[in-house]
């Protein structure tokens, strides 16, 4: 029976792949006005704006690529049951062959419903653009992303996994928005914690840091994780 990996992962895991972070020198917050293009009230104000912020995150995904840190979480699924909690809304870890990974802000590659949440439509690659006109099974869509302002779906699975986890990692995020970020809190007394980031947020006594980039802490970490022959 393999052991729980569970690895929380922040926008930190896409740097390498040229993907920008949120609040690193300038990242997507020091271009864009983050309540303007990210959250509700900006969507309810200038629906407009809001799509085209996310059309422009998807022709920058499109051409992005899994780095070595999503490919080294994949080989450790040789070892451990190896699930993934994400902050991103990009697809790299399933890209990667990450199996098991579960999404807390949302899906950049997704639009649903405005009248109706449980209609989720993938974007095919030729026809990633929307606008508030675009219409889908006779529906108008938005983005599927969890604006600010809005509930966390899927904080309950994610709870679950941290508090089963037998070894428990965190990579590339700032530890600046909940819940997420309350997750690391959920571990079990005595499981180790990882947190990988080269420039690491505070952490409770106890956590090891790798502090350095994802690609590289990845690699440190298979070492360590690696059973012992
Ligand atoms: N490898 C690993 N970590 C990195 C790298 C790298 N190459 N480059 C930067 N980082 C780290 C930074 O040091 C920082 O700790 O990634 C983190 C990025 O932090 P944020 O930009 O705040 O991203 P994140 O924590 O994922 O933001 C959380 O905020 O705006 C919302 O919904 C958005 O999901 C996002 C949430």
């Amino acid at each position: 029976m393999k052991k729980k990996l569970v690895i929380s992962t922040g926008a930190g895991m896409s740097a390498e792949s040229g993907i920008a972070t949120f609040r690193d020198s300038g990242g997507l917050w020091d271009k864009y006005p983050v309540m303007e293009v990210a959250s509700a009230d900006g969507f309810a104000r200038n629906p407009k704006l809001v799509h085209e912020f996310y059309n422009q995150r998807r022709r920058e995904l499109v051409n992005a690529k899994p780095n070595a840190g999503h490919l080294g979480l994949v080989d450790l699924e040789q070892w451990y049951d190896t699930y993934i909690i994400t902050q991103n809304v990009d697809n790299l870890h399933e890209r990667a062959g990450s199996k098991n990974v579960l999404h807390l802000h949302g899906e950049l590659m997704k639009v649903r419903a405005i009248d109706d949440e449980t209609k989720v439509y993938e974007l095919k690659p030729d026809a990633l653009a929307t606008t508030p006109d675009t219409v889908i099974d006779g529906h108008r869509v938005r983005p599927h992303i969890v604006f600010f302002q809005e509930a966390v779906p899927n904080i309950e699975p994610a709870i679950e996994l941290a508090q089963e986890a037998d070894v428990f990692v965190v990579i590339g995020t700032s530890l600046n928005v909940y819940p997420a970020a309350s997750l690391l809190h959920f571990v079990r007394k005595g499981v180790p914690v990882y947190y990988i980031d080269p420039n690491p947020a505070a952490v409770p006594q106890g956590v090891t840091v790798l502090k350095m980039k994802a690609s590289e802490g990845v690699a440190k970490l298979a070492e360590l994780l690696k059973p012992k022959s």
